[in-house]
């Protein structure tokens, strides 16, 4: 019999920053993690930091406007208003909470330049470590805060609704044990979809099941097309994929081929510091040529390399490889999602009862193209203010329809779709790829069901295959173009796979 539970406060799927920082915000919350904390999250891998006007010569305006330009016609305005405006003070609270900042003597922020800012505003932590220190300090809040509850290796397997569609509480798997967790709130906080691609640089388990669960739930989806592939991963054979973080490039690093040509200026006059889906298609041509993709640090860092990037030198190094002398083979990978779970800028999704902040929702700052060090940045100022309004949420929903969980995806089958979403819906797409895979999916559907993982893959190629254009993180070599700025808006309910996930 399954166990139930009623949690008089919200219950949050995921435990990255988006997570912890509702949780925070919420005062009291369960927190339902898949593994434990700062483990298996994007943001504890983040390394470059988070994005925001603390310079004496910057501000929020700035910012906003490389964010949108960045975001190639998609941003929501407001929201990126709310993010660059916020933000300053998002990495201040952080501050607060303990995560130790590179300060310079006099107190200031060290601030490291990224592709497409138009300033150093990438607040930054023991160089490459970011992630990793900001989710220290916000673990130990958390741990502190007596109100918040924490059940790691829980996994959701069903939003449970009420007949109105309300959700009124989330089907976990806590310990290979499904229980029934009732409460006037979810938040979702599940992260991104890389783990559906073979070449990742975020943590495996984080694979568009969130995303999926969610959508067969009836909940509005946003630009789920658009995937930012980080043009750096390191390529040794390692999934995920190791990040060679994009400071490398605004210290200087120069990207070579085989030949030791800096092949950059072929592409883009900005080089290295192109925009972030020119940089990953350029790296792909040259592999794709034959000629091969390299980072090279040797001059721009040389023997500081170890100090200023610790953990892209301890990667390196795991693969024989010294990044002082050598250069680093670079490979784009899968590293974030822009679309998501379509949300207002209080996090609220289209389903009552639903919020979702961080990489799964879509709040429409992030566009068709995340501008770099803006997810950190998101997270907090987002997850935020998807607390409060949640931990506000008055009405107890009724009796949940449906306690059935969703069926799972077997792992070896899930390494055949990530192959073909790798192959397919990558860097580079067309039509004839897009439709192949879907055909790919279609077989696979009626062995398994609705497995959120195959659901969130069928949309990111269902809207790829419908956006016949080129955007941001979006290049169709079919449609080379770009054409109106229009956003994608999709429920599963009003499209063609509700029929065949109807029976279910
Ligand atoms: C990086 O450090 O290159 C990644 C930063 C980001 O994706 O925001």
């Amino acid at each position: 019999m399954t166990e139930r539970v009623n949690f008089d406060g919200p219950v949050i799927l995921g435990a990255g920053l988006a997570g912890l920082t509702a949780a925070l915000a919420a005062g009291k919350a369960l927190v339902l993690s898949p593994t434990p904390l700062a483990t298996g999250c994007s943001s504890a891998w983040a390394q470059g930091g988070m994005a925001a006007a603390l310079a004496a010569d910057d501000t929020p305006a700035l910012h906003a406007a490389d964010t949108i330009a960045a975001g190639a016609g998609l941003c929501d305005p407001n929201a990126v208003a709310l993010l660059t405006t916020e933000g300053p003070q998002a990495v201040r609270d952080l501050a607060a909470l303990g995560a130790p900042f590179d300060r310079k003597a006099g107190g200031d922020f060290v601030l490291s330049l990224e592709a497409a800012h138009a300033k150093a505003r990438v607040a930054r932590v023991g160089g490459d470590g970011a992630g990793a220190a900001i989710m220290a300090a916000v673990v130990a809040a958390v741990r502190a805060t007596p109100t918040i509850e924490v059940r790691e290796t829980a996994r959701a397997r069903r939003l449970l609704q009420d007949k109105t569609g309300r959700v009124v509480g989330v089907l976990a798997e806590i310990d290979g044990a499904l229980v029934e967790i009732r409460s006037h709130s979810v938040i979702l906080a599940t992260g991104g979809v890389g783990g559906l691609y073979a070449v990742t640089t975020t943590p495996a388990q984080v694979r568009g099941e969130g995303l999926g669960l969610t959508a067969l739930a009836g909940a509005t989806i946003a630009d789920p097309e658009f995937v930012q592939f980080h043009p750096t991963a390191i390529d040794i054979g390692r999934d995920p994929a190791p990040l060679a973080t994009e400071a490398l490039r605004g210290e200087g690093s120069i990207l070579r081929n085989t030949d030791g040509k800096a092949f950059m200026a072929d592409y883009h006059p900005a080089k290295e510091l192109a925009p972030r889906d020119v940089v990953a298609r350029a790296i792909h041509a040259e592999r794709a040529a034959g000629r091969g993709a390299f980072l090279d640090a040797t001059t721009a860092l040389g023997a500081h390399f170890p100090h200023e990037f610790p953990a892209v030198f301890e990667a390196c190094q795991s693969a024989g490889i010294d990044p002082r002398r050598e250069m680093i083979p670079v490979v784009p990978a899968v590293h974030y999602h822009m679309g998501g779970v379509a949300t207002d800028l209080d996090g609220r999704a289209s389903l009552p009862g639903l919020y979702a902040a961080g990489e799964c929702a879509s709040t429409g700052v992030q566009g068709a193209n995340r501008l770099a060090s803006n997810s950190l940045l998101e997270a907090a100022v987002f997850g935020a203010r998807a607390g409060h309004a949640a931990a506000a949420e008055g009405v107890q929903g009724g009796e949940p329809v449906s306690l059935e969980p969703l069926p799972d995806l077997p792992v070896a089958t899930l390494q055949v779709l990530r192959k073909a979403m790798s192959r397919d819906a990558g860097v580079i797409r067309d039509e004839a790829g897009l439709t192949r895979l879907l055909a790919q999916i279609d077989a696979l559907e009626p062995a398994y069901g609705p497995c959120p993982p195959l659901v969130a893959a069928r949309l990111i190629i269902d809207a790829a295959l419908a956006r016949r254009e080129s955007r941001g993180g979006h290049y169709r070599s079919d449609f080379p173009a770009t054409a109106q700025p229009v956003r994608t808006f999709v429920t599963l309910t009003s499209a063609d796979a509700a029929v065949r996930y109807a029976a279910e």
